[in-house]
């Protein structure tokens, strides 16, 4: 058997193989609830053999949006439209996992496909907030910084939405702290000038994001895991390193945060980006091993040889898929036939199944 389909557990959760669906933002609600769509599309993604399906980037409140068509989990109206959907990739052998977020700074835009200029309050948009007054791009909508209690209402919204996640159905929640979102604006110095205590130092810009790791973690149940989303580096001169990520996990680690999800970049729209197969890799291996901590890689990971090579040879312990399982929501079984795998197809699929190696 490969190492790619080889069991993983965190606490008493099992996963039947190494490979994650990424999450990804659909641009496709309304008011923030779940729908058809996402039920096909992570449902397939289910259907297709990965072992946990997570949920986009969802919302704590409506202005943690990045676009008005994002994904939210901020009201019991919210949980009502999740819960059939978890329980679908559940009841389809896949764990399944929300993304938890806040946009920050980069809220208030449009879907892709819609354009890229701020929204006017004409056209929907709303007031943005971050750790300071420093705007994303020209472009970019100009934000407030937050004040002490926002900071704390935040964390209690996070908190909420861990609760109503749990009561949809998840079993893996995931923090947002990645992507130049509200977490990791607080994190980098070129986005956080803050002169409180959530600003300066390593240990006062990572207070907010731990604050909320640390809460989150204590309402999550303790047979749980959950995951912290971070970019391990801005690609930006001055900005949030590889150091910096190593210290944060160590911490993260100890407030029992149970695996990182290696991203990078988001943060400035300047950053250099050195985009490659596998490129982030090295980065979720250099937190593994000065941490000792299960990772993620992800990122441009796209043939089952080379995903089997990243958890086989200990570069992460799972990989996460985006775009490639955009154009094949069964890659999972693919790749369980040319790794030589037999893993188990959907009865309804059975017929379709290529014939088993002796
Ligand atoms: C359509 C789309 C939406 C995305 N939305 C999110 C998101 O909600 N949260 C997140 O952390 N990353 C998001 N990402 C980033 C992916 O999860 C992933 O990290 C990135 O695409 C690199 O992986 P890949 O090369 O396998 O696509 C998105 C990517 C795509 C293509």
């Amino acid at each position: 058997m490969s190492t790619l389909f080889s069991p993983f557990q965190l606490r008493d959760l099992v996963f039947k193989n190494r490979i994650f669906v990424s999450p990804m933002c659909q641009y496709s609600c309304t008011d923030g609830l779940a729908n058809d769509w996402h039920l096909v599309h992570l449902g397939s993604r289910a259907v297709g053999g990965a072992a946990l399906v997570m949920v986009e980037a969802s919302a704590v409140t409506p202005a943690g949006r990045i676009s008005p068509q994002d994904m939210g989990i901020w009201s019991d109206a919210h949980t009502a439209a999740l819960a059939p959907i978890a329980d679908f990739i559940k009841t389809n052998g896949a764990v399944p996992a929300i993304q938890l977020a806040h946009a920050g700074r980069k809220a208030s835009t449009p879907a892709p496909w819609l354009g890229s200029a701020a929204l006017s309050p004409e056209q929907g948009g709303w007031p943005v907030l971050a750790p300071s007054a420093l705007a994303f791009s020209d472009a970019s909508p100009h934000p407030a910084a937050l004040d002490r209690v926002q900071i704390e209402q935040l964390v209690a919204d996070f908190v909420v939405a861990a609760q109503r996640s749990l009561e949809a159905g998840f079993e893996v929640i995931e923090l947002h702290f990645a992507h130049g979102y509200l977490l990791h604006e607080f994190l980098s110095p070129l986005s956080n000038s803050r002169t409180d205590d959530y600003g300066g130092s390593l240990e006062n810009r990572a207070r907010f994001p731990l604050e909320v790791a640390h809460a989150v973690r204590a309402v999550w149940p303790q047979t749980l895991p959950v995951f912290v989303r971070l970019s391990t580096t801005d690609w930006a001169e001055g900005g949030w390193d590889l150091a910096q990520s190593i210290q944060l996990s160590h911490w993260l680690k100890a407030i029992g945060i149970d695996l990182i999800d290696c991203s990078s970049g988001g943060l400035v729209p300047h950053a250099r980006v050195p985009v490659a197969p596998g490129f982030q890799t090295p980065n979720a291996t250099a937190i593994r091993s000065a941490v000792e901590m299960p990772v993620g890689a992800v990122g441009l990971i796209t043939s089952p040889a080379q995903a089997e090579q990243i958890v086989a040879t200990g570069l992460a312990d799972v990989v996460l898929l985006a775009r490639e399982l955009l154009r094949d929501p069964y890659w999972p079984l693919h790749a369980a036939q040319v790794l030589g795998d037999t893993v188990d197809w959907p009865q309804q699929y059975e017929r379709a199944q290529p014939p088993r190696r002796k």
